[in-house]
């Protein structure tokens, strides 16, 4: 079986963005490849973090995948930092690769615009750690969003030239992209995050998501219940097509065609099935919040399996470069 890897910033809590976006995915892709999801925390310290935070950020982290359904006994679940050969294979693959190509990423400029006061080196280096992430598992599936392509792209370029340097040991990584697209947030307009006030997380409530759903935009040429509206420039409907049967969604697009029903009653019937598919995640996670040790054990285990893939890379990887001092002990 071929190997997946994925990363995952340890930024706090989920949203149903990362989860149509992303986890849902993942869930299913565990059967088919072997898979090591890492949460990536020396990703996370190239923009400013808070280091109290950080622990809790990583165990809710944790939570939230495992709830969600990310199986321990299918899937490695890992700590970046646990497994120090990410950042000793980065080191190696920062000496063969020209700056030039780190700075024409652009989420290396986006984020270099974002952040101008701490454009720093670990920003630039970025994908130069992410492709040590992949590779020194071997791994040869990364699923992410869109807007990791470019550095998939550079790790590929990476591999290409370290096996053409050093001889043959890495396969080129392919990103596997998820057929939802970018999720809207509540507003509508931009993609769904947390630091827009757009969102849904999955711990709220069904209250707490009725809410925020109530005021969310929907089509916005339909002003009156009586006036028809396009479902297809309604990101209600959007969010019907990931989360409702096919019945739900047929009634829901003719009733708004043909304004024989309410955007209120079509944001309640998506609150029915959001909630079918989220209140068993809410509540495995709240459950996983009291069981510290166990979430512990998981990580710890995935770690130092992990860590045992890893070590037999970098033999391989020092062996190449000429790291092998028989003088030595
Ligand atoms: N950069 C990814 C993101 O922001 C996270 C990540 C780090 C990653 N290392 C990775 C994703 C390796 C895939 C493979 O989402």
């Amino acid at each position: 079986m071929k190997r997946l890897f994925s990363g995952v910033k340890p930024t706090g809590d989920l949203h149903l963005g990362n989860y149509l976006g992303a986890i849902r995915q993942w869930i299913n892709l565990q059967d088919d490849y072997e898979p090591i999801f890492c949460i990536v925390d020396y990703h996370s310290i190239t923009s400013q973090y808070n280091p109290k935070k950080l622990p809790d950020f990583v165990f809710k982290c944790a939570c939230n995948y495992l709830a969600a359904g990310l199986d321990p006994e299918k899937s490695l679940i890992t700590v970046q930092s646990k497994i120090p050969e990410h950042t000793e294979l980065t080191w190696i693959l920062n000496c063969i690769t020209p700056v030039s190509w780190l700075e024409r990423v652009p989420t290396f400029k986006e984020k270099a615009a974002k952040q101008s006061g701490n454009v720093n080196m670990g920003l630039l280096d970025y994908p130069a750690l992410m492709t040590a992430d992949i590779i020194l598992y071997k791994a040869e599936a990364v699923p992410v969003g869109e807007d990791q392509l470019p550095h998939i792209e550079l790790a590929r370029e990476i591999v290409r030239k370290f096996n053409g340097v050093f001889g043959q040991l890495f396969p080129e990584p392919k990103g596997i992209i998820g057929k939802v697209g970018r999720i809207k947030g509540l507003d509508g307009a931009d993609k769904m995050g947390k630091s827009l006030n757009n969102c849904i997380f999955l711990y709220e409530t069904k209250d707490q998501i009725w809410t925020k759903l109530s005021k969310a935009v929907t089509d916005p040429a339909r002003i009156r219940k009586s006036d028809p509206g396009d479902p297809e420039v309604c990101n209600i409907y959007a969010l019907h097509k990931l989360l409702s049967d096919t019945e739900t969604q047929y009634e829901v697009a003719n009733g708004c065609r043909t304004a024989s029903i309410g955007c209120v009653d079509c944001k309640r019937r998506l609150n029915d099935s959001l909630d079918s598919e989220i209140a068993p995640i809410r509540e495995k996670y709240l459950e996983l919040l009291t069981k510290k040790e166990y979430v512990g054990s998981i990580l710890s285990e995935g770690s130092r399996k992990a860590a045992e893939i890893a070590a037999g890379t970098m033999d391989q990887v020092r062996d190449l470069i000429g790291f092998s001092y028989e003088f030595l002990e």
